[in-house]
């Protein structure tokens, strides 16, 4: 870091610090905005409705256009009301100045289909993200910046937002609630550690502010997010909604589940299905899953932590499948919306319910609004809980499993004529068909459930008629629950029927309530509803069966009246698990041809020093590099290469010689003298998210190869003899390094603090080698606040990103005195140095390389000439290209395989189906394929081709279905 930018950054820690008030405001909305999205303490206020945020953590930019609809539906049937998303910078900017708001980018596009959809969205519109994407979604062009530090104040990099925010904001405007929109919160930037909600710590964050609001920005809006974490609820017992609030508790990212998973269990769905209670119970206004799905990092946009799958364990998987946590989510969104007109005007009335239940291990929290209460029996233990529910002098007997949060309604309207005294059941959600309202609750068979009703009318028993009890206008309902069908217990009052439909856990979950042509309906028994339409008088669905599911049970779908059972046919015996490839065919050898001596690579970027990847405008995570050498005389070399990443290949005259790490040490043996062109091949597996970074990012993880690169005869000595003295306090290094006169020995990773606070002074000698001067000296791994000094010159680390530097030493007197000071801030730590400085030489053989030629890319994948049969028995060790086919007997047929291309044998690489590319392998979560959109195929022959870095044969690759996503789908038609 530059010195002035040095500064420019502890001021802002200070200063972040200083206003480091963080809270979880939000800024109001402009007054026109406010008739449509506002707020109190208790809840967010839609449309002049109150209402609860039930929001879905989705990325446009990891689904294929072709799919939004069907990953959208299945969460606004899961009950969800809002989507929450960024909008990747690199995404929508790739190339600088260039903006690609179109096919899977058209951001407008996505915001108009949520709408259409009947949900709100949640826009993030960074300009920094993080979200395992690659380089935290800045653009790879911002590499290229002098003078600019990302997420501080600075006119340089604030240009660029700019320019990007003039193309994004208007789009995010336009589609505001006020404008007939779906959007309904903004965020700016992300996890700033200087700004959270409304915290505006300096002009960065003015600057974006003011920005987003020149551009259109009138809903409310908040820095950073809001209580990000797996749990944010805490374990606190307090309520969330202190009067004195001036907006509703939210939650923009609940971690469910992490990044590093692929799939989830029922484990994971009774966990954050808890913890989501925790903010029903608590008085939250609504929460987002950060991710509901997660999708996939197509082409090259994942960050180094993760390759193609972004599956998150999330509810809806990465192909669509249904998880547990998908269900329980369900239950939880449900029944928060069901409740919404309690939840969202609600304050803490836990006091009032202190008796409800005498057993001390369960707690019981509780709300209170004018149109009912809600009390929660809240079972915190490991394990089961019996406890009794005393109401009215009853005394109701209710299980809880371990962890449960079980709600019990009181007093609540479900119309002006009829109310629900008490519910003492698990109520999955509320249904109005015209004059019908619905409560459907669910229970494990045998379990009992017990509700009163009080009406204002007369009542009329219709059916389960032996389950009640009336007296006067007061209807009390008795249950026990049955294993197998839908249960129905209904009575008339006035014009109304109250209906409860009774259910197992399972029928539960497999419990829909979608709207068509302006009709709710109630349907009961298919594990996905999707689609449902009104076509010739028919009512059709779309209904979806996993192909590991054991049992199919009966549609019951229920209208304001009555019930349809519809029987299913028995599920296909078998499905196809597999699909045959041809013969596979290679294309020949591009490696070699960019490594060849007499290749042309004069229309390649020039230049001195090796440029990082992205140089010439190259997105992807390939490049090649090229530069003639003289060598003086034959022997191994090094080829140190300090800056860049993440591996490369090397070639000697066309030869492969070594595959090996960047930055690093790369042994090139057996060079001959003579000229050679060496040319070397670089991937990489994704950039750093940049979590927490404030600096520049000229040079931070750089890919490819990058700056001065030393090809070198004789391995550089390490200075391994250090001396060492106490140094004072940090002031001690402004005035240079002592006298080493009372010194101690000192060995290179011991520490030199005995775990305690300190300062030291680290010395080591240099001298002349076999008669060869030193060139520079190369450190690497120096701890926080070190100062390295040469013969008491102090030298500051470049602000390069590169993890060591070199301080050239040739025009020292020697010996030199190479002296570093090091610091150790926190006791009980270790400190020093664990790595030793390294003394180049002056040798005549040495070549330091500086005329280079680069081309990024793996080649043209697409391209259909120069492919031929691979030979059965040929090894390749360079990146390589292979083809095949794949024949795909049908794409809309009534089973729904989910394909995925099983790597195995497989190194590093890409792959793509029909030009789609679906991402990097290997994987880095627990799953061995990468996942084939079924948008992306067609019926009959499909291509596949590879790109294998390390040229692993790809004889064992399998196009395979992924049994336990896969589902059969019926269409279901109605007679109405
Ligand atoms: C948060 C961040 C998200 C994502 C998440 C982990 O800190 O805001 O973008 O990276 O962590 O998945």
């Amino acid at each position: 870091m530059k010195k002035s930018s040095l500064l420019l950054f502890c001021l802002f820690l200070i200063s972040g610090l200083v206003y480091g008030q963080q809270n979880d405001h939000i800024f109001p909305a402009t007054d026109a905005a406010k008739k449509y999205i506002d707020y109190d303490a208790q809840g967010f206020i839609i449309n002049g409705k109150k209402t609860f945020l039930v929001s879905a953590g989705v990325e446009y930019g990891r689904i294929p256009r072709q799919l939004w609809r069907d990953r959208l539906l299945r969460l606004k049937r899961a009950g969800f009301n809002c989507i929450e998303m960024y909008t990747f910078w690199n995404y929508h900017e790739p190339h600088e100045g260039q903006f690609d708001f179109t096919g899977d980018h058209d951001l407008n596009a996505f915001l108009k289909l949520i709408k259409q959809l009947g949900m709100y969205a949640i826009v993030r519109v960074g300009p920094y993200y993080c979200a395992e994407w690659d380089f935290g979604g800045y653009p790879i062009w911002l590499h290229f910046k002098e003078n600019m530090v990302v997420r501080q104040p600075n006119a340089e990099f604030e240009k660029y937002v700019d320019r990007f925010f003039d193309k994004l904001i208007p789009i995010v405007s336009n589609n505001q609630i006020n404008h007939g929109g779906s959007v309904v919160l903004v965020q700016l930037e992300n996890e700033h550690s200087a700004g959270w909600g409304t915290v505006t710590p300096n002009d960065y964050f003015a600057h974006l502010q003011k920005k987003a609001v020149s551009l259109g920005l009138q809903v409310p809006y908040f820095f950073s997010g809001l209580h990000h974490g797996n749990d944010p609820a805490g374990n606190g017992t307090r309520a969330f909604d202190n009067p004195t609030r001036p907006n509703p508790w939210f939650t923009t990212e609940f971690w469910t589940v992490w990044y590093n998973y692929y799939n989830s269990t029922q484990k994971d769905a009774d966990e954050f299905g808890r913890r989501t209670w925790k903010i029903i119970e608590h008085g939250g206004g609504g929460y987002n899953y950060y991710m509901a799905h997660g999708g996939t990092n197509f082409g090259y946009t994942n960050n180094d932590e993760m390759a193609a799958s972004y599956d998150y364990g999330a509810p809806v998987g990465q192909t669509g499948d249904l998880r547990p946590i998908y269900y329980q989510f369900k239950a939880n969104a449900l029944f928060a919306r069901s409740f919404e007109s309690v939840l969202s005007n609600a304050t803490d009335a836990t006091s009032n319910y202190k008796s409800m239940i005498s057993d001390t291990g369960v707690h019981v929290y509780a709300r209170h609004s004018e149109n009912g209460d809600i009390a929660f029996l809240d079972n915190p233990n490991k394990k089961e809980a019996t406890v009794k529910v005393n109401i009215n002098d009853q005394q109701m007997p209710v299980t809880l499993a371990a962890g449960e949060i079980m709600p019990v309604i009181r007093n609540f309207k479900l119309s002006p004529q009829v109310t629900v005294n008490y519910s003492v059941t698990r109520v999955l959600g509320l249904g109005k068909q015209g004059n019908t309202h619905t409560m459907v609750i669910y229970g494990q068979s045998g379990s009992n459930a017990d509700i009163e009703f009080s009406a204002a009318n007369t009542v009329r028993l219709i059916s389960g008629k032996q389950a009640f009890t009336v007296s006067g206008k007061t209807v009390n309902l008795k249950l026990i629950f049955d294993e197998k069908a839908p249960a129905v217990y209904s009575f008339k009052s006035g014009t109304l029927l109250i209906r409860v439909i009774a259910l197992n856990p399972t029928l539960a979950n497999r419990t829909w309530f979608p709207e068509v042509n302006g009709k709710s309906y109630i349907i009961t028994g298919p594990e996905y509803l999707g689609n449902i339409a009104v076509k010739n008088n028919q009512l059709q669905l779309t209904a979806e069966h996993y192909w590991e599911q054991k049992q199919i049970t009966p549609v019951w779908v229920f209208n304001e009246s009555s019930v349809k059972t519809v029987n299913l046919k028995p599920k296909p015996a078998k499905h196809t698990e597999e699909l045959t490839l041809g013969k596979w065919q290679t294309k020949d050898t591009i490696a070699a041809a960019a490594a060849t001596i007499n290749f042309d690579d004069s229309k390649w970027l020039k230049s001195t020093t090796a440029l990082q990847m992205g140089a010439d405008n190259d997105l992807s995570c390939y490049a090649w590099y090229r530069t003639p050498i003289t060598v003086k005389s034959a022997g191994d070399y090094i080829l140190k290469i300090r800056n860049g990443g993440d591996r490369a290949s090397v070639f000697v005259d066309g030869h492969h010689i070594t595959t090996d790490k960047v930055p690093g040490d790369i042994i090139v043996a057996q060079l001959t003298a003579g000229k050679h062109i060496l040319a070397v091949f670089t991937a990489h597996s994704g950039r750093n998210k940049l979590y927490d970074y404030y600096g520049s990012v000229q040079y931070k993880d750089a890919k490819g190869l990058c700056g001065e690169i030393l090809l070198q005869k004789n391995k550089s000595p390490v200075l391994t003899d250090w001396k060492m003295m106490d140094a004072a306090d940090r002031e001690a290094a402004k005035s240079g390094p002592p006298a080493f006169t009372n010194a101690v020995n000192y060995k290179i990773g011991d520490d030199a603090f005995d775990k305690k606070r300190g300062y030291k002074w680290l010395q080591a000698m240099i001298t002349a080698q076999n008669g060869n001067a030193p060139k520079s000296v190369y450190i690497k791994g120096l701890p926080a606040g070190s100062v390295v000094f040469v013969n008491g010159k102090s030298f500051e680390k470049p602000e390069d990103g590169a993890p060591g530097f070199y301080i050239p030493l040739n025009t020292v007197t020697l010996p030199a005195t190479l002296t570093v000071f090091v610091e150790n801030t926190r006791a009980g730590r270790k400190g020093g140095l664990n790595i030793a400085p390294e003394v180049v030489y002056e040798h005549p053989d040495d070549i330091t390389l500086n005329n280079w030629r680069m081309k990024g890319g793996p080649g043209d994948d697409k391209s259909l000439t120069g492919w031929s049969a691979l030979p059965a028995d040929i090894i390749y060790n360079m990146p390589e290209f292979y083809r095949n086919n794949f024949n795909v007997p049908s794409v809309t047929s009534n089973t729904h395989a989910m394909w995925r291309v099983a790597f195995e044998g497989l190194g590093h690489g890409s792959i793509w189906v029909n030009g789609h590319n679906l991402g990097r392998y290997p994987e880095k979560v627990p799953v061995n394929s990468l996942y084939i959109p079924e948008c992306w195929l067609v019926k009959g022959a499909n291509s596949l081709v590879i790109y294998d870095e390390d040229g692993n044969r790809p004889d064992k690759v399998k196009i395979v279905a992924e049994r336990a996503a896969s589902r059969d789908v019926t269409v279901i038609k109605l007679k109405l």
